[in-house]
């Protein structure tokens, strides 16, 4: 990651922070621009600054983040709604679709997310496109014993979907649920999200993709302008 996208996760992930208020149920997202807000958000409650607030996770990752500076957790079946969840994202088109699961968490990203009366999408300014998925990869989560199925599936939908490969381990990538990544390229990029959403989950051994639509609610972007760090909030375009 390059200095300048740091410093627009550090400034994107800080205005995050500020929109948690006492008492909320939150949602907290995975990746890094989403753990320099759970680590804003235990500065906070460590100082008093903010109080009475829980947690839902949505990864490993922010599971042990979170219970490293003492945050309160809840997991999902244990809270009846969540007042807000903030979450990073891959690619965002102007009409707030999304691509998530570079991390490859969006299978509880997604749950959680959907479950928010409110969903604030926070991004540095690299992860704004004009159409999704001609720059990054669909991630799809599949069952281990299908995914051969799955990718065929992908290829006849004219897709081109690699198994993700883990680094420092032989063998694939395997989520938080032991489950696998299928990264897919389509051939012109996604011109219809909405559907295509559908049209992978409804194929068999596919447990979630992560295309994520009609679900942000604000999107809120980290930029550098003449050296200097600030956030705006992206205006949905139609
Ligand atoms: C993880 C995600 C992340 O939110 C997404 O990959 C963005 O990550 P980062 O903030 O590190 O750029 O969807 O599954």
């Amino acid at each position: 990651m390059s200095d300048l996208q740091n410093q627009m996760k550090r400034a994107v992930a800080e205005a995050a922070v500020e929109q948690f208020r006492d008492g909320m149920v939150v949602g907290l997202g995975s990746g890094s621009t989403a753990a320099l807000m759970i680590q804003g958000l235990g500065q906070r409650l460590a100082s008093g600054q903010l109080k009475d607030i829980v947690g839902v996770t949505t990864s490993f990752q922010g599971e042990v983040l979170a219970a490293e500076l003492g945050i309160p957790l809840l997991s999902l079946n244990a809270v009846d709604r969540i007042d807000l969840a903030i979450d990073g994202a891959d690619e965002v088109d102007p009409s707030f679709q999304l691509i998530k699961g570079g991390g490859a968490c969006h299978v509880q990203e997604k749950l959680v997310a959907a479950r928010a009366d409110r969903f604030i999408v926070v991004v540095d300014s690299t992860k704004l496109v004009d159409r999704l998925n001609l720059g990054f990869l669909l991630p799809v989560e599949v069952l281990p014993g299908a995914w051969r199925q799955v990718q065929q599936q992908l290829t006849g939908m004219d897709g081109a979907a690699e198994l993700r490969m883990a680094q420092r381990k032989a063998g694939p990538v395997v989520t938080d649920q032991g489950n696998l990544v299928l990264d897919v390229r389509f051939n012109g990029g996604i011109a219809d999200p909405v559907a295509l959403e559908r049209e992978i989950n409804n194929i068999p051994g596919v447990l979630e993709n992560g295309l994520f639509v009609n679900i942000a609610d604000d999107v809120l972007v980290g930029e550098v302008s003449d050296g200097v760090a600030g956030v705006r909030s992206l205006e949905k375009a139609g």
